[in-house]
């Protein structure tokens, strides 16, 4: 929950659950903003609401569970209605082609967000004003198969960035994914261009995933202490 308030972030979660319909598949993001999100979705579902979830995490399963949203898998449907996924950074600047470019993966799930959020018709991303920038600077996190550690790691040096192995705060060794992958956080100071780090990032053999998210949103639900901004790409 680190940076903006709750109270933003609920704002935030709660407008884009009510961009659920009925009969829709609705994939289930990861983190903070999108469990007010998720609990929403769960209370309208009491109400009567026809809804089936796609979570994107161990996280996102087990709330959904917790309150009452049936679940499915993408493989058994035809199709995902709708994607709310919340994001360590986004792109506020609606004078550029990276305007809703993201990073994402701050709680290690960004490899089955991207599947979940890319296959949605309409992906929303939820955020409290303190995501937003105008050009992406934090550290990119990428999903790497736990042999080809090293071997990424020299490959994003050579492209510029710092990786640091990410280490889990309570045990000892790394933070292991729901994929049973490691994740390096790769820092390249201030991106120009996200699209053409993603592609680079992309071709690394042993990279499952990165967590720049380039050209998916089409919407950001922008929560503040009393209302929402909705930017849309
Ligand atoms: C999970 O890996 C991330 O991509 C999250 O979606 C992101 O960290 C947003 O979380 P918060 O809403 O808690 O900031």
């Amino acid at each position: 929950t680190a940076g903006g308030s709750d109270a933003a972030k609920r704002q935030a979660g709660e407008r884009a659950a009510e961009a659920v319909e009925d009969g829709f598949v609705v994939g289930l993001g990861t983190g903070s903003t999108t469990a007010y999100a998720i609990e929403a979705i769960g209370r309208a579902v009491d109400d009567g609401l026809d809804v089936r979830g796609i979570p994107t995490s161990f996280q996102s399963r087990q709330l959904a569970l917790e309150v009452g949203i049936p679940l499915t898998d993408l493989d058994a449907v035809d199709g995902v209605d709708l994607a709310i996924d919340g994001a360590d950074q986004v792109v506020d600047d609606a004078d550029t082609a990276t305007d809703g470019a993201l990073i994402k993966g701050g709680g290690a799930a960004h490899a089955r967000e991207k599947l979940v959020d890319a296959a949605a018709d309409r992906f929303v991303v939820v955020a409290d004003p303190s995501k937003l920038t105008d050009r992406l600077d934090r550290s990119v996190p990428v999903e790497v198969l736990p042999d080809a550690h090293t071997v990424v790691a020299d490959r994003v040096r050579e492209l510029g960035g710092e990786p640091t192995l990410r280490d889990a705060e309570r045990k000892d060794g790394p933070v292991v994914t729901d994929n049973g992958n490691l994740v390096l956080d790769c820092a390249f100071g201030p991106i120009g261009d996200p699209d053409d780090l993603a592609t680079r990032l992309s071709r690394i053999p042993g990279v499952v995933e990165h967590g720049l998210f380039v050209g998916l949103a089409d919407a950001t639900y922008v929560g503040t202490d009393d209302g929402v901004e909705v930017r849309t790409y």
